[in-house]
C-alpha cells in the first residue's frame, strides 16, 4: 500500500513539474519584450532597430505572440512592421513612442509607424508623439520640407483591433486605415492644434468593415476623413472638435474611382468644428459615388457648417474642366441632428449640376443660429423631409 502511494505521488509530482515547465516555456516563447532586444526607455536612444527585431521574433512565433513595450519613452524613427506573421500577434504598449524632433529624420517615407500585410493583429494602448510642430512650421514658412509622415498606418491588414491608443502632434494624419478588412478602432484620443495643417484624425480608404467606437478627435483637419473604396464603415460615440468635421471626401479627384457605401455615424458631438457632417467632391468627371449613408443622433455645438454637401470643390479653380462633379450621391439620411450653428446657414446642399444628389432624407433636425432659426440652401438635390425640420427643408422630391 505504502509503495503504491509513493508511486502515485511520484507520478503526480512529475506531472506537476511537467505542467509547470510547459506553462513557463510557452509564456517565455510567446512574449517578446523590446527591452530584451536592446530598446532603451530613456527617450533619447534610437530604439528603432530594437523594435523591428522584436517584431521579427514575435512575427515568426508558432503561437500567439505578444510584442511587449513597457512604460517609458522610446525614440523611434520610421519603422515598418511587416507581415504576414505565423500567428495572431498582440502589440501591448504601456510606454510612449516619440519621433525625433528633427523632422528630416523621418525622411520622405510618408510613414512613421507602418503595419503592412499583417492579419490578426491587436495594438493595445500606446501613446504616440510625432513632435509635429517643427514640420508644421517648415510648411508654413514656405521652405523646402520633406513630404511628412503619418503617425500610424495599417496597409493591407485584416482582422485588426486598435484599442486605447492616443496620439499627439502628428506631422500629417494620425491614424490611417488603407486597403484593410475588419478593423475595430476603440477608445482612441487624437490631438493636434486647431491651426496645424493637414493633421487629420483618422483616414479610412479602400477598406471594408471598419468600426470606430469611442474616439476623441481634436485636430487641425478632418476628425475622420473617408476616402474612395470605403464600405461598411460604422462610427459611434465620436467627439470631434476642433477640426474640420467628419468628411466623406474629398472624392472624385480621379476619373476612375471606387465609391463609398454603407457608412453610419451615430451618437456624435461636434464642438467648435468647421464642419459637422460633410460630403465633398471635386468638380471633375469621375466614376465615383456615395450611397447608403446615415448620420444620426448628433449634437452640434457652435459648428460653422453643421450639415454640408459640397460638390464644387476646385481649389484655385484649376483642373476642373466642366466645373461639375461626376460623383453620384444618393440615399443619404440625416436623422435627429440638433444644436447650434456658428453661421446663419446651417444646412448647405450644393450638389453637382450634371449628377444631382438623390434620395436625401431629413428627419428631426433642429439647428439654430444665435438663438434664431438658421437657413438652408439647396442646389441640384432631391429628397424628402419628415418630423420637425429646422431650418425648413429646401429639398424637392
Ligand atoms: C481607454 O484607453 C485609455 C488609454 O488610452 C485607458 O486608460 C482607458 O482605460 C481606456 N478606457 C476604456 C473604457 O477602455
Ligand atoms: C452595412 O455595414 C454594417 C456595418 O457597419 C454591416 O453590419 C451591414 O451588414 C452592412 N450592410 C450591407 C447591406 O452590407
Ligand atoms: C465636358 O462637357 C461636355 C459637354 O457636356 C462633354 O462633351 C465633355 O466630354 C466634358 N468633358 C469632360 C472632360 O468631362
Amino acid at each position: 500500500m505504502a509503495i503504491i502511494n509513493h508511486f502515485c505521488s511520484c507520478l503526480l509530482l512529475i506531472f506537476l513539474l511537467f505542467m509547470i515547465s510547459l506553462f513557463g516555456l510557452s509564456n517565455a516563447a510567446a512574449t517578446y519584450n523590446v527591452m530584451k532586444y536592446g530598446a532603451k526607455a530613456d527617450g533619447k536612444t534610437d530604439s528603432t532597430q530594437a523594435f523591428v527585431k522584436t517584431w521579427a521574433a514575435a512575427c515568426s512565433s508558432a503561437q500567439t505572440a505578444t510584442m511587449y513595450v513597457p512604460k517609458g519613452s522610446f525614440l523611434l524613427k520610421a519603422a515598418v512592421f511587416r507581415g504576414p506573421c505565423k500567428s495572431r500577434i498582440i502589440v501591448q504598449i504601456y510606454g510612449t513612442l516619440i519621433a525625433p524632433t528633427d523632422y528630416w529624420a523621418l525622411g520622405n517615407s510618408g510613414h512613421w509607424i507602418l503595419f503592412i500585410k499583417v492579419n490578426r493583429l491587436e495594438v493595445l494602448g500606446g501613446r504616440l508623439d510625432a513632435k509635429g510642430a517643427g514640420f508644421w512650421a517648415c510648411r508654413k514658412s514656405g521652405k523646402s520640407c520633406p513630404v511628412g509622415a503619418r503617425s500610424i498606418t495599417f496597409n493591407w491588414a485584416n482582422d485588426v483591433v486598435i484599442s486605447g491608443l492616443s496620439s499627439v502632434n502628428s506631422q500629417l494624419t494620425h491614424l490611417v486605415i488603407n486597403s484593410c478588412n475588419n478593423v475595430a478602432v476603440r477608445n482612441v484620443t487624437l490631438y493636434a492644434p486647431d491651426d496645424s495643417p493637414n493633421t487629420d484624425g483618422i483616414h479610412v480608404q479602400g477598406s471594408t468593415g471598419v468600426t470606430i467606437t469611442g474616439a476623441t478627435l481634436m485636430t487641425g483637419d478632418d476628425c475622420v476623413s473617408i476616402g474612395p473604396g470605403t464600405k461598411n464603415l460604422y462610427m459611434s460615440n465620436i467627439r470631434c472638435g476642433p477640426g474640420h468635421g467628419v468628411s466623406i471626401g474629398s472624392l472624385g479627384r480621379a476619373v476612375n474611382e471606387a465609391g463609398v457605401q454603407n457608412v453610419t455615424l451615430t451618437n456624435a458631438v461636434f464642438t467648435g468644428s468647421d464642419n459637422g457632417v460633410r460630403i465633398k467632391s471635386w468638380a471633375r468627371p469621375s466614376t465615383g459615388f456615395v450611397t447608403n449613408i446615415l448620420f444620426q443622433n448628433i449634437m452640434m455645438r457652435n459648428v460653422e457648417n453643421p450639415i454640408i454637401i459640397n460638390q464644387n470643390y476646385c481649389p484655385h479653380n484649376q483642373g476642373c474642366p466642366n466645373q461639375s462633379s461626376g460623383v453620384k450621391i444618393s440615399q443619404v439620411t440625416y436623422k435627429n441632428i440638433q444644436g447650434t450653428s456658428a453661421t446663419a446657414e446651417a444646412v448647405t446642399f450644393d450638389c453637382s449640376p450634371s449628377n444631382p444628389c438623390r434620395g436625401i432624407r431629413l428627419h428631426d433636425i433642429k439647428l439654430t443660429y444665435l438663438n434664431k432659426v438658421a437657413t438652408s440652401s439647396c442646389n441640384n438635390i432631391g429628397g424628402t423631409s419628415t418630423g420637425v425640420v429646422m431650418p425648413r427643408s429646401c429639398l424637392r422630391s
